[in-house]
């Protein structure tokens, strides 16, 4: 399943992209239920037989349509905040297979997923650790923990996205690590029963993510040997997508495979936390052309998508392939693609070969389904962009587009 011309229109399963413009106006993200339930079912398919729950990183895209995909496929869910515990609950999910992550977790996020029943937490501080047992003992409940280490391994990948090195502020260190589990150990209202680690996102290899699984695994020995009861290892999420054509990346079941192999001896119950790679290529960004421009030489082509609803370019020079929707035979021309943001900042795309672009031609900016909305804001005082869910033949309205009304909401004069 894919996006693919058919009668020379850009479509996904049974529906025309063309269709979703006219229905929806532009800006608008498409997502494919059939291409989140595939790459879903890929890693629940290479986990099989071992002990697993694969929770979906809800930060990659947090529509409510799409989480409710996944809870009907049995999913579980990587969350970062108290928000999004509320969404996984709206749309179907059990708290029982959520895993609490995120360096910043504050007492009320806390209180609301242990009185919900989460799985567990990974905590990422000893200042962490204490908070969660006092609002525990409050609760009267014991929480489950699994303490975040950082296993100093490099991701290889951009350095804003990279958290796995002794440099970046996620997790604790691996070579002080044991302190910390003794220290969580001693609260009474704490259970020690995982160790969880997450080296960094869009990986295009999957060696680093075997190395940190490695010496996660040794760890897990070595506090199994001092009593501690582990019984879970969070290997998190990582796996990259092909964002260029022709880029080379693992399968979800190759990648998953190679971990697999080191974790099954163990008999641990193996989480993965997956979000971009179940949700990037299911998505694509559709936009318009408003107007062509030549400046000093250099084609410019502002169309209505901008920073605020993608800001993968303008945040980390991210790559995004642009096929116009309606298949063209004009001449090619090179264009830098920009929104109508005011702010050098605000493009999507710089010197791209398309064929010749005009005022109302329909764009597809592909691989948008992760990191695309859930990182969209009201800049400028533009409305988020709209969403739909293609499932079949059918399309329906996952998110209305902001009116000018949703803008002001809450603000008072
Ligand atoms: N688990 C934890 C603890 C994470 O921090 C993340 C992502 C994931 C799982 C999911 O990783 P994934 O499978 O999606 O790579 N905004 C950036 C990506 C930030 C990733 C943050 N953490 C981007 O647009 O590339």
């Amino acid at each position: 399943m894919h996006y693919e011309y058919r009668q020379g229109r850009l479509s996904v399963e049974g529906v025309d992209l063309t269709e979703i413009a006219e229905a929806c106006g532009t800006p608008t993200y498409v997502y494919s239920a059939g291409m989140i339930r595939e790459r879903y079912r890929a890693y629940d398919a290479a986990l099989a037989g071992m002990p697993n729950q694969v929770c979906y990183a809800v930060k990659a895209n947090s529509n409510l349509a799409v989480l409710a995909v996944l809870a009907q496929e049995g999913a579980g869910f990587d969350i970062v905040s108290g928000g999004e515990l509320f969404r996984v609950l709206k749309a179907g999910g059990h708290a029982a297979s959520v895993v609490f992550s995120g360096v910043g977790k504050k007492p009320d996020e806390i209180r609301y997923a242990i009185e919900h029943g989460v799985h567990s937490f990974n905590c990422e501080s000893y200042a962490e650790i204490e908070v969660l047992n006092r609002v525990a003992g409050e609760a009267g409940k014991i929480a489950h923990v699994a303490l975040r280490v950082n296993p100093d391994v490099n991701p290889v990948t951009h350095e804003y996205i990279s958290t796995g090195l002794k440099e970046n502020k996620f997790g604790i260190d691996i070579s002080v690590i044991e302190a910390a589990y003794a220290h969580a150990a001693a609260q009474p209202h704490l259970k020690v029963t995982g160790v969880s680690c997450h080296i960094g996102s869009q990986m295009l290899d999957s060696s680093p993510m075997v190395e940190a699984v490695e010496r996660v695994v040794a760890l897990v020995r070595k506090l199994q040997a001092s009593g501690l009861p582990i019984d879970h290892v969070d290997l998190g999420g990582g796996l990259g997508v092909k964002y260029r054509e022709g880029e080379q990346t693992p399968s979800i079941a190759a990648a998953v495979q190679a971990m697999r192999q080191i974790v099954e001896q163990t008999g641990l119950k193996a989480v993965v936390e997956p979000g971009r790679s179940i949700v990037a290529e299911a998505g694509v960004l559709l936009t318009s052309v408003l107007y062509r421009k030549n400046n000093g030489g250099k084609e410019f082509a502002i169309i209505d998508a901008a920073m605020n609803d993608l800001i993968r370019p303008s945040l980390y020079k991210a790559f995004h392939e642009i096929t116009p929707v309606l298949e063209s035979t004009a001449p090619p021309m090179e264009v830098d693609l920009v929104g109508p943001v005011c702010e050098s900042g605000d493009w999507i795309a710089k010197s791209r070969t398309l064929p010749t672009l005009n005022s109302g031609d329909l764009l597809a900016i592909h691989t948008a389904g992760a990191y695309g909305f859930g990182m969209a804001s009201n800049y400028n005082s533009r409305g988020r962009a709209a969403e739909v869910l293609v499932d079949g033949d059918t399309f329906r309205v996952a998110r209305q587009r902001e009116s000018w009304d949703d803008l002001v909401r809450g603000e008072s004069l």
